[in-house]
This record gives C-alpha cells, structure tokens and sequence, in this order.
C-alpha cells in the first residue's frame, strides 16, 4: 500500500534527519505491511486452494508454515532491510561487502524482483475481476440470482477475452499511477479507514453465513482436519501460500525494513502483520465455505470459488446490492495496495540498475507486465487447452495462468525464502542479529535456531518431497 519512500520528510521524528527518512511512525510501518500482505491471497486464494485440498488438514499445515517458516522469515527480512538502509538489491550487497560475505548472495533480491514481476503480470487479472464486480453489485443484477446464475455472470466474464483485458487493463493503470507518483499522503490515509472497513464488511458476510443453516458445516471443513485429503503437492502449495500471503520472498518487507526506526520492535510488529493477515484469510474461509455447503457448491471450483460464492450472499441478503458494491470497492483496494508492493520493487531496480526516471520505469514495467497478463487472460478462454510444460508431471495440466502462479508461489518464493533464512541464519553474525531484534535472550535463541535450523529444513524437505 505504500511506497518504501514515505515519512521522515514531515518532521517531527528525531530521526527524520537520517537521510533516506523513516516510517513517520510504527502504525506507518505496520500499515504499510498489513496493506502489502492482505490482498488477493488473502480473500481469493485462500479459500479456493483450501477448497482444492480438502480443507481442515491443509489448513493446519497453512497455519504451521506461517508461524515455523512465514514469521520467522518476515522478521529476517525486515532486519536485513533495516540494516542494509537501502533499496533490497543494495542492502544485500552492503550486508555482504560490509561483512565480507561472498556478493552472489544479492541473487536472493534478484530472484525476489523476478517473482514480482510474474506475480503482477497474473495478479492484475484477478483484480480485474474485483473491479468488475463492484458494477456487476452495483447494477442490481445479482439480487435474487440462482447459484446457477450466478455461476453463469462469472464465466460469461471468463469467456471474453476483451472484458478481461478492459479490466485487467483498468487494474494495471491504477497501479502505475500509484507508484508512478510516489504515493505516500493520501494513500497512506486512505487505508487507515478502508483497512478496517473491508474487515467490518467480511464480518457482515459470516454474520449471513451464520444465517445459511450449514454455518457448523464451514467450520469443520476449516478446522477439523482430515489427513487422508492431504496430499504432499498439498503442502508445497500450503507452504508456497504462506509465503505469498505474508508478501515474503520477494524482498518487500526487506524494502519496507530499510525504512524502519531502530526503536521499533521488529518482532512486535511482524507478529501483529502476520496475525491480522492470517485473520483476514481464515475470516473470508468463515464466510465462503457455509455459503458453499448451502447452496450445494463444490468446494474444490477453483479460482472462481468467491465470485461464485459471495455474489449469491449478496443477492440473498437484505441490502444485499450495497453490501456487495462496498465489498468489492474494499476488495480493490486491498488488491491495489498489495499490487502496489509488487510493483515498486521492480521499478525500484529499474531506477537503481538503469538510471531510468520513476515515471519511465514505472511505465516501463507496467506494460511489460500488462502484456505477458495477456498471456494469463488467454489462458482461461482461448489457450484454455494450452499447457506449455505439460510433459513434465510436475506442471501437468497446468495452463499459463496456472504455470505463472506455481511457478512463482510454490517455487520462487519458497527459494528465496529459503536463501533469506540461509543469509540470516548462518552467514550475518549473531552479535548483528541480536542487536537488530533486541529480544529477550530466550525469545532470541528460540528464533535463531528456528532460523538455521527449522524453517531451511522444513522448506528444503516439502521441496525434495515435491521433487521426486
Ligand atoms: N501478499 C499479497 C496477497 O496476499 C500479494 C503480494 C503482495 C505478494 N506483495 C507480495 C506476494 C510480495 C509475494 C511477495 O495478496
């Protein structure tokens, strides 16, 4: 939601006078990283892969990977940002010229910028989505509707290539002009009040999936785990998920850190990103899955599973169209912020690596990644029957879209995650990492040895499992 350039200039802060300027305040901070982590994954990708692998028990290991591998992660990251005091790619290479580490391990940036960009060009596309239901809300139409119906509006869009782009198009354009101006002010401000607005509107939907009969039904599905639905390709996606609803990987929150005052805690505020992002997730869970069990849904659908889903409640609820409207205006606004975050990395680089103006590249890579998005729009009309690296098990049936969003969440992510605990863990001192977590000695020890030791194990393991 916010451009790691903000604060310092408004005064005020003792350290403003540093010279690249702080978070004006720690709320900035967690703000900032709450609007960059609760997006999509969140509210669409969440449910519908829970759905795909069967619920309670894909749940649990969603819940594990977040607090042994997503946290211990956010707060690495986070610490290598602060300490580095620049844009990721620089701060690791100051971290290691510093030290005296070996300079390869930038790689970890780079392949974090690459990510970014492949997660944008498809992430864009779902937006695009969002932004289509505010006026499919807004116009009445979904007041009264059938599941059927409602099934049918949702792939009517998925079937016209042009509307998609026209949405993807629109998304694209709000999140070049966001990070084209350098955001901060008015951003900042603006989430402060739709933050906690879209999570106000989530509970007005599990309040109505209380009223759907099946509400019992939802919860177990969510919470009480069945073992015999998980499958190993289960937990690489659980463990890949966590990493892409955290924002992790890709060097954001190292971008985010560098702006951090010293004076604030990191674990503190890593720990309240992660709950509340993980509240957002198993919240949108609460309100999908009865509406699902009542209407005689398949849990499994996909990525179309909420816009099959909450469109229904809307159209069944008393006040039903203006719910809906401001739950998908709400459901924009946390995919435009964490769009944002995926943007400015990129762009970031562009300006460092290339001398490249804020406004060339951040032309520069929006429309790179709107034209490979077209390559995902395709892919769920057209080139449906597409899949470009079918021949090898690992990626069959998966078409474009699919391939994008595996390939980055279940691989990249998780691998440059992996480099992340590696650096932290094993390569920066411990006297450098006490002093930039500055907990007591137990907490200490225990996310130092959860560093070197689980969280490298834990991701190395579910990948050789995947593997062969
Ligand atoms: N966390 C966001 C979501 O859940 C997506 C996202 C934004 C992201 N920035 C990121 C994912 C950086 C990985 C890395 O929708």
């Amino acid at each position: 939601m916010n451009s790691p350039s903000p604060a310092g200039q408004n005064g005020g802060d003792s350290q403003a006078s540093i010279k690249r300027g702080l978070w004006s305040s720690r709320m900035a901070f967690i703000l900032a990283a709450t609007g960059s982590a609760v997006g999509l994954g969140n509210i669409w990708k969440f449910p519908y892969i829970t759905g795909e692998n069967g619920g309670g028990a894909f749940v649990l290991v969603y819940l594990l990977c977040i607090a042994v591998v997503g946290l211990p992660i956010m707060m690495a990251e986070i610490l290598i940002g602060r300490r580095g005091g620049a844009s990721p790619i620089r701060s690791m290479r100051t971290l290691t010229e510093r030290d005296g580490h070996n300079p390869a391990w930038r790689i970890t940036a780079v392949v974090g910028v690459l990510a970014a960009f492949l997660i944008l060009s498809f992430y864009s596309v779902i937006g695009g989505w969002a932004v289509s239901y505010i006026g499919t809300s807004a116009s009445g139409e979904l007041v009264g509707k059938s599941a059927e119906a409602i099934g049918g509006i949702f792939s009517g869009l998925l079937g016209n290539p042009w509307t998609l782009l026209g949405w993807h198009t629109l998304f694209m354009a709000l999140v070049m002009f966001v990070v084209g101006r350098g955001l901060r002010g008015g951003l900042e401000r603006a989430v402060t009040i739709l933050m906690p607005a879209l999570f106000v509107l989530l509970l007005i939907v599990v309040g109505y999936a209380m009223t759907t009969g099946h509400f019992g039904e939802g919860v177990a599905f969510l919470f009480q785990p069945d073992f015999s639905k998980l499958t190993t390709a289960g937990v690489l996606v659980a463990l890949g998920h966590a990493f892409f609803t955290l924002s992790l990987g890709m060097a954001v929150m190292m971008a985010y850190g560098s702006y951090l005052s010293k004076n604030v805690s990191i674990v503190k505020t890593s720990i309240v990103v992660s709950v509340m992002d993980t509240g957002v997730a198993l919240l949108a869970g609460l309100a999908i899955f009865p509406i699902v069990f009542a209407n005689g849904l398949e849990p499994g659908a996909g990525p179309g599973l909420i816009f099959q889903t909450l469109p229904l409640a809307f159209g069944q609820m008393p006040w039903g169209s203006l719910f809906g409207t401001l739950f998908f205006i709400l459901l924009t606004f946390a995919a435009w912020t964490s769009a944002i975050s995926l943007l400015e990395p990129v762009v970031e680089w562009l300006e460092e690596k290339k001398g490249m103006t804020r406004v060339s590249s951040t032309v520069g890579a929006g429309i790179a990644c709107w034209l490979l998005g077209i390559a995902s729009i395709l892919s769920l009309n057209v080139w449906s029957d597409v899949t470009p690296l079918g021949m090898f098990a690992m990626f069959e049936g998966k078409t474009i879209f699919d391939l994008l969003d595996f390939v980055t969440a279940s691989i990249m992510l998780p691998l440059a995650g992996l480099l992340v605990a590696v650096f932290a863990g094993w390569i920066m001192t411990r006297e450098a990492l006490e002093s930039e977590l500055a907990m007591p000695a137990g907490g200490f020890s225990l996310w130092y040895n959860t560093i070197r030791y689980v969280t490298p194990i834990a991701v190395a393991v579910v990948f050789i499992y995947n593997l062969v």
